[in-house]
């Protein structure tokens, strides 16, 4: 098991470890990446935003890995280019201007991680949301394409407007999985309202 990096966000210093603080979805999605990325993986993230994630994931795969990275907006592609130029990983990325739900017309598996993040970029326009039947169909190839063992990580925001079908897309859909081919996790915090994001997990058997 890989030791979580200092990478993580929101890192606080017990003693020995630095320990990161789980305080919502992102970091404990983190801790996952940290997990199953290895040097030399080829992963998906289809919800480019800010490109926070991205930079993440080009640390995790090494020079020899690979990432697809998708938004449907010009802002969030340039803000993801300008960080992962930055730190010098532009040779590791592949940047979509184009919907998650076009996935399997770019990338070829086997795919280790495919991360979505829903809902709105912060900081930007948030009418220009993920929608469940993008997402539905996004999520569908995104599990042709992973590799036996792999995982889809999917950040669920039920409190914004729409955000409750998304999340009942989202929910049907890993529940209709069959339990041998798949392993499916919902995981939130039980210390907060009912609408709080909270991370679903999907991997793949074989
Ligand atoms: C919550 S943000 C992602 C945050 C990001 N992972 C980060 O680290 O900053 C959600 C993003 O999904 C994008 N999005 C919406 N519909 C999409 C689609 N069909 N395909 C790809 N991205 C989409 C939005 O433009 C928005 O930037």
């Amino acid at each position: 098991m890989r030791l979580v990096s200092a990478s993580l966000t929101h890192m606080t210093d017990f003693s020995r470890h630095s320990i990161p603080l789980l305080r919502g979805p992102v970091p404990l999605s983190h801790l996952f990446l940290h997990s199953f990325v290895q040097s030399g993986d080829i992963v998906v993230d289809a919800t480019c935003g800010n490109g926070h994630d991205t930079l993440l994931l080009a640390t995790l795969v090494g020079s020899s890995g690979h990432i697809f990275g998708f938004d449907i907006q010009q802002q969030a592609i340039a803000e993801t280019g300008r960080k992962i130029a930055e730190s010098g990983f532009s040779d590791r990325v592949t940047l979509l201007q184009r919907g998650h739900e076009e996935l399997t017309e770019h990338v070829t598996g086997p795919v280790q991680v495919v991360l979505f993040n829903l809902g709105y970029r912060p900081g930007g326009d948030r009418s220009i949301i993920t929608r469940p039947d993008t997402t539905g169909r996004a999520l569908e190839q995104s599990l042709e394409l992973l590799a036996p063992g792999g995982i889809i990580l999917v950040i669920i925001y039920p409190g914004h407007s729409g955000g409750t079908d998304e999340q009942s897309t989202v929910e049907d859909w890993a529940a209709t999985l069959a339990p041998r081919a798949c392993h499916c996790w919902r995981m939130g915090q039980t210390n907060t309202n009912l609408t709080a994001p909270y991370l679903l997990l999907v991997q793949k058997t074989t």
